[in-house]
């Protein structure tokens, strides 16, 4: 079968003859449909990620460990429990039995490979706890995963939602109530932060870390002795950077909470995921892609045109 494989550290994948996989016990083999290509996957293939080590001592490997595919008996399943040489990346993956879950037949097999961005916004309720009402400051809402969680903010209420960005033009696109730039001087960035916060941000989605959310926590600190209200942030990624600098007060006088995205996943994630399908199935929730065939598989790694839209590689 064909296959994009890594075949050194940082390697672009490239398509190659690989044997096909034979499933053992308990295990079924999946046709792949749709595979989506996240930061993750190329911070893994790059040796950046923390469980790049993984990867990087399988080489030669296939990227990318989970996607869309059909069963023998033609139905629709989201597979994963991929361990690396395997990746998603291939004609045919071979994977656990239960691994695999069934994908409605009125989501594309694209769409349904990128639904994951979408789900993990659904932390600002899961993790953040937000209520009808509050208000959402998403971080880095010019992205993929960002765009979604300002949707799914709307979706679930929220009384108003701010996001940020670098791009004037993607920051106007996104559909907020009001926008900070994050591309300005620290100072500059801290008054933006006050200035759009209303009554507080409730809820923050962060999906940059690194120097706005730095800045942001800064931003809560009080001027003078007053009881803040809490601001829940819920860390979901770090295209801003792996670190910040926080300061004692910020935690001590903000109302700063800062939780994971994985809180109350165990209880609340099957219901985030089919309240994800339900609305992307009813048209309510719009998860933009870009597809590309497996062929391509060189030349899609390398884009950097797809503002806002998941890349998401299909047969071919
Ligand atoms: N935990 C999960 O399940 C999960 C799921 C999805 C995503 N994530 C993580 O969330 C993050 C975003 O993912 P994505 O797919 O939305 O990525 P993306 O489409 O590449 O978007 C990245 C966002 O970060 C901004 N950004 C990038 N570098 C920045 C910098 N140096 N300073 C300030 N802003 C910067 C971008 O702004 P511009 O538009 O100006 O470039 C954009 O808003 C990644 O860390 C990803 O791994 C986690």
């Amino acid at each position: 079968m064909k296959a994009a494989v890594v075949d050194r550290p940082g390697g672009i994948p490239a398509l190659r003859e690989v044997p096909d996989p034979r499933p053992g016990d308990g295990e079924v083999r999946v046709t792949v449909a749709a595979v989506a290509v996240e930061n993750v996957d190329r911070a893994i293939v790059a040796g950046t990620h923390y469980t790049a080590a993984e990867f990087q001592a399988a080489l030669p490997a296939i990227p990318c460990f989970d996607g869309i595919g059909h069963l023998a008996d033609g139905s629709t399943v989201g597979f994963g429990g991929l361990r690396p040489p395997h990746g998603a990346l291939a004609e045919h993956v071979v994977v656990p039995a239960a691994y695999t879950v069934p994908i409605p037949e009125e989501i594309a097999a694209p769409t349904a490979a990128a639904l994951s961005s979408a789900i993990t916004a659904m932390t600002m309720r899961t993790a953040g706890g937000l209520t009808a009402g509050e208000t959402v400051l998403v971080q880095g809402a010019t992205g993929v995963a960002g765009r979604l969680a300002v949707q799914v903010a709307r979706l679930l209420g929220a009384g108003r939602v701010v996001a940020t960005g670098r791009d004037p033009v993607a920051l106007e696109e996104v559909g907020a109530d009001a926008v900070v730039n994050t591309d300005v001087d620290d100072e500059r960035l801290i008054q933006a932060f006050r200035a759009h916060a209303g009554e507080g941000y409730d809820v923050v989605v962060d999906y940059l870390w690194g120097r706005p959310t730095a800045l942001l926590a800064r931003a809560l600190v009080p001027d003078s002795f007053t009881l803040a209200k809490p601001t829940r942030l819920v860390q979901v990624g770090e295209s801003a950077g792996p670190d910040i600098r926080l300061s004692a007060d910020a935690l001590r006088t903000s109302g700063l909470e800062i939780y994971g995205a994985g809180r109350n996943a165990a209880s609340g994630m099957a219901a985030a995921y089919q309240q994800v399908v339900e609305w992307v199935r009813a048209g309510a929730l719009t998860i933009p892609v870009v597809t590309m065939p497996l062929s391509a598989i060189a030349e899609a790694w390398t884009r950097t045109d797809l503002r806002g839209r998941r890349l998401v590689i299909v047969p071919g």
